[in-house]
């Protein structure tokens, strides 16, 4: 492994490994007014959400590592504390690139990046009307984490009211991620869409327990063909198939006829781990994990 001291290594770098890391992050597209009313909408990709009760979002928009100045974005929400925050989907992207530009202050981003401005209902920020999900916040605390360049100014939201165009949504009213087709940010100039096969589902533990892969006996750990995803979906059942269980997948005559093909135990393991695989492909993990047991 590459070791890294942060305050070895330049600001910019450690940037590089910050991002490409920590990735990829969702995007905020901050909007916000100075004191005299002039708009301004940003993105910003340190952000996230940190609660629903109240509700809250965290973004920062940073001090510059190059000369340490402050973005319009931060100095907005000292004089007016009121933010919109428009999540960013794959249709809106490089429209969104286009209004980080360095514009000088005062400039209209709506303009210059050909987004329309809707009025908010609570606040005095505009929303983006091609969002397809806008956040109404009031700016409940600003948290500058250093004085030099790079540092953070995590600009605390709470959400006051939230507007999601239905198109998104599944028939029951729910977020649907298909239809959403966020972007997120990674390291350099590297973006990732939330579409396809990059959206996938991983079933919640459910109320019982998991038993935990130190259960698993040490020949399925060793395993040469399940793979740690594999090995998590077994470890993650209460506990290891019953006597009942084991018979009854050892009882079948495509098992017996399957077995009977592999003279080494190394060759017969490996072809029940293929199959175990298999199953695991088709959610049925007590019967993966039954015929994996040996004895
Ligand atoms: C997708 C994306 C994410 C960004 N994330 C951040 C961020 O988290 N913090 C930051 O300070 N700048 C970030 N930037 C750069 C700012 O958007 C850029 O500095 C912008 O000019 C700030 O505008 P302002 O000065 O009007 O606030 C990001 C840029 C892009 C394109």
């Amino acid at each position: 492994m590459k070791e890294i001291i942060p305050s070895e290594i330049p600001v910019a770098k450690l940037f590089g490994y910050l991002t490409g890391c920590v990735a990829p992050r969702p995007i905020a597209f901050a909007s916000t007014v100075d004191k005299d009313g002039n708009p301004n909408v940003s993105p910003f990709s340190f952000f996230n959400v940190f609660g629903a009760n109240p509700p809250v979002m965290v973004f920062s928009p940073s001090r510059r590592g190059r000369d340490n100045t402050t973005k319009h974005t931060y100095q907005n929400v000292k004089e007016v504390p009121e933010v919109v925050i428009n999540m960013v989907n794959f249709q809106m992207v490089n429209q969104v690139s286009l209004a980080s530009n360095e514009f000088a202050k005062g400039v209209n981003e709506f303009v210059k990046a050909g987004f329309t401005p809707i009025e908010s209902d609570l606040v005095k920020p505009f929303r983006v009307k091609e969002s397809p999900a806008q956040f109404e916040c009031k700016v409940i605390d600003v948290i500058e984490t250093g004085s030099e360049g790079g540092a953070g100014n995590l600009v605390v939201c709470e959400i006051l009211k939230i507007h999601v165009d239905e198109s998104i949504l599944d028939e029951s009213g729910a977020v649907d991620p298909h239809k959403a087709d966020w972007v997120a940010r990674m390291g350099k100039d590297y973006y990732c869409r939330a579409s396809g096969t990059s959206v996938f589902e991983v079933e919640k533990p459910g109320t019982t327990i998991a038993m935990g892969y130190d259960q698993l006996p040490d020949y399925i750990l060793q395993s040469k063909v399940l793979t740690g995803n594999d090995l998590g979906l077994l470890a993650n059942l209460p506990e290891l198939p019953g006597k009942e269980d084991i018979e009854k997948e050892r009882a079948s005559k495509e098992y017996q006829q399957f077995v009977s093909e592999f003279a080494t135990i190394d060759a017969r393991r490996k072809a029940i781990h293929a199959l175990a695989k298999q199953l695991i492909e088709h959610g049925d993990f007590v019967r993966a994990l039954a015929i994996c047991i040996e004895g």
